[in-house]
């Protein structure tokens, strides 16, 4: 008998990605997608855990679940991802609603773990971490795809410990996919008609795979050998399926990204011209404290080698956290100056949010005062929109090969698509050109937006 599935995604792009996974596991239990929580049969939010604010929201969406379920009693409630991963069974005690409690590694395990409420009336969680499973043969079910781009993601885990993260102890030890299967499901997406793919991981860079040992601890056991494909190779091979395939990455931790990824994306139209280097913060003192293992100069040195190999027309962008432990006016003030150094297309910016568990949490005080650290946000921000505009404006009067995503948010007499740059582009619609690559003329601008005309 076929059921309905209600699935809602919550942080990055990997949680979407991975509920794709979820719902191509659960088609072969007979659960259909629906976008109707009210009369779903199991309802599964795949949660995200980086700041507090991501848990609250979670716990808020779980009170008006649990009004759905007074409505259907029989309705399955499971908690997905990185909050599932953190909280494992405390959260069966803390939210009465829920049913299942599954980490990011455990999704095969799914149909059992739903089989146990439904069948035995018993609450079940299965949060195990492995160091192997990537779920490389799965066939995502394209929930977020447009039908012209796609998530595929390469790699799982973080061995990073960046000491203000959760992401480590939430999504365990790095692991890399089978780089045949990657390309052969970009392959796949070209046929039917997909022209973007996204190559996702927590650090893309430290892909590492060889043919008879795929996770990387043992990996790093090996010497440096022929048979291991490295990210720079994997992104070439991706760009070889078609020249009409364009292909992005997402996220590079700065220490990782080599000259040969640079040289990749030069080499290769359809590589897209933009790298999101995160950098967190532009004072080494915090960046030690952080446990980036790059300071200021050395992130500075990286900048110069993207503008050197790739051009400086490659767009750049970057996350900041702003009132990190201890940090003082001074050392905000070279966040500001960075980004000045820097002139970033665009940036995530958050303040710091003290997470259980990590290493911030267990060594230092979260110890400046909420207004300081949202009047630094807001100093980030300012300058990064201002930045945006700048960047922006370097753009009017340039020719750019758009492709087309669809029609604008606005108004559908408007096509919306984005620029190798990742820049996103509003021109007046003429046939039907979803999915074609359009040349269209840059005339006028604003800071997040192009605006053109059709060449
Ligand atoms: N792997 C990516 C990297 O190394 O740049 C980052 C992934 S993380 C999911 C996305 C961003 O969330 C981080 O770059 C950081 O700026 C932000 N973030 C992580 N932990 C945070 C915290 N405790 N408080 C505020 N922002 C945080
Ligand atoms: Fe978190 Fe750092 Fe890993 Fe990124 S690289 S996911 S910020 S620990
Ligand atoms: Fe959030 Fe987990 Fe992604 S903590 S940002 S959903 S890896």
């Amino acid at each position: 008998m076929n059921k309905n599935l209600y699935i809602q995604s919550y942080g990055c792009a990997m949680n979407f990605s991975d509920s794709e996974i979820v719902a191509s596991i659960l088609k072969k239990e007979n659960y259909s997608l629906s976008n109707k929580i009210e009369t779903a049969d199991l309802v599964l939010i795949n949660t995200c855990s980086i700041r507090e604010k991501a848990e609250e929201t979670v716990r808020k969406r779980l009170e008006t679940v649990n009004i759905h379920k007074k409505n259907k009693p029989d309705m399955v409630i499971g908690i997905l991802g990185c909050m599932a991963e953190r909280l494992k069974e405390k959260l069966l005690n803390e939210e009465k609603v829920v049913d299942i409690v599954a980490g990011p590694d455990s999704y095969r395990d799914l149909p059992n773990l739903v089989r146990n409420v439904v069948e035995k009336n018993e609450k079940s969680v299965n949060t195990i971490l492995s160091l192997e499973e990537t779920y490389e043969n799965i066939e995502p079910v394209r929930i977020n795809s447009n039908g012209i781009s796609a998530f595929i993601s390469i790699m799982r885990g973080c061995d990073n410990m960046c000491s203000f993260c959760v992401v480590p102890y939430t999504r365990g030890r790095e692991r890399s996919r089978n780089p045949e299967s990657i390309v052969n499901e970009a392959k796949n997406l070209y046929n039917k008609g997909y022209r973007e793919v996204t190559l996702l991981g927590q650090n893309v860079d430290s892909f590492k795979w060889s043919p008879t040992q795929n996770n990387k601890i043992k990996l790093e056991k090996e010497s440096k050998s022929e048979d291991i494909v490295y990210f720079s190779d994997l992104l070439e091979m991706t760009a070889k399926v078609s020249p009409d395939l364009r292909i992005r990455f997402s996220t590079s931790h700065p220490k990782d990204i080599t000259n040969d990824v640079l040289k990749v994306i030069k080499k290769y139209e359809n590589v897209c011209n933009y790298i999101h280097l995160p950098a967190q913060s532009g004072n080494s003192r915090i960046l030690k404290k952080m446990n980036r293992t790059y300071n200021r100069e050395w992130y500075l040195s990286k900048i110069k080698d993207i503008k050197s190999i790739v051009g400086n027309s490659c767009a750049i962008s970057s996350d900041f956290i702003a009132g990190f432990c201890s940090e003082s006016e001074v050392e905000h003030m070279d966040t500001l100056t960075l980004m000045d150094n820097v002139l970033y297309d665009y940036s995530y910016m958050y303040y710091y949010s003290d997470r259980p568990g990590t290493l911030a949490h267990k060594k230092y005080d979260d110890d400046i005062p909420l207004e300081i650290k949202k009047k630094r946000l807001s100093e980030i921000v300012k300058k990064q929109n201002k930045h945006s505009l700048i960047r922006n404006e370097l753009k009017i009067d340039n020719q750019y090969k758009i492709l087309v995503e669809g029609y604008s948010k606005k108004s559908d007499k408007f096509f919306r698509g984005k620029t190798s740059e990742n820049k996103m582009v509003i021109f007046r619609k003429k046939n039907n050109l979803i999915g074609k690559y359009v040349d269209v003329k840059i005339k006028e601008c604003n800071s997040a937006t192009l605006f053109g005309e059709l060449c």
